[in-house]
């Protein structure tokens, strides 16, 4: 019983923890990974990259859009850039990938 309910206060407390820490791991695959392109306040950093902040642009597209946006990479039609798949950075995870995306609408989100 006394298991029972040690198991209990792990399980609440991790889940109470869990958002700012995939916000927080986000955070760390962006300025690794996208800061470059998307700058610091997400706005881009180089002519062509999409401003992450505009109310009305790529993050008011569905996650599951923009997880597939961030794990294969995306060109409009007639931009002068493309996004890389992963950022360029094959090593990311989903895990990662969910992660950021956290990041973007914690930070950048209207
Ligand atoms: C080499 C530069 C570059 C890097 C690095 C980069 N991006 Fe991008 N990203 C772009 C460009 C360019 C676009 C606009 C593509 C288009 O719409 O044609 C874009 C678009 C996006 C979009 C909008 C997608 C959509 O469906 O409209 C998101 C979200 C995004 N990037 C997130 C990220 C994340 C997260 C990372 C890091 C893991 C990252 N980017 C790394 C250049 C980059």
């Amino acid at each position: 019983m006394r298991y029972v309910n040690l198991l209990w206060i792990v399980l609440i407390s991790t889940t109470a923890l869990a958002d700012g820490n995939t916000v927080a791991a986000g955070k760390a695959v962006y300025s690794q990974t996208c800061i470059a392109c998307h700058g610091a306040n997400g706005k881009g950093a180089i002519p062509g990259v999409a401003d992450l902040t505009a109310s009305d642009g790529a993050l008011s597209k569905s996650d599951d859009e923009l997880i597939k946006s961030i794990s294969e990479g995306v060109q409009s039609a007639g931009a002068p850039l493309a996004m890389p798949a992963k950022g360029g950075n094959p090593a990311l995870t989903e895990a990662d990938i969910k992660a950021v995306l956290a990041y973007l609408r914690a930070e950048f989100g209207t």
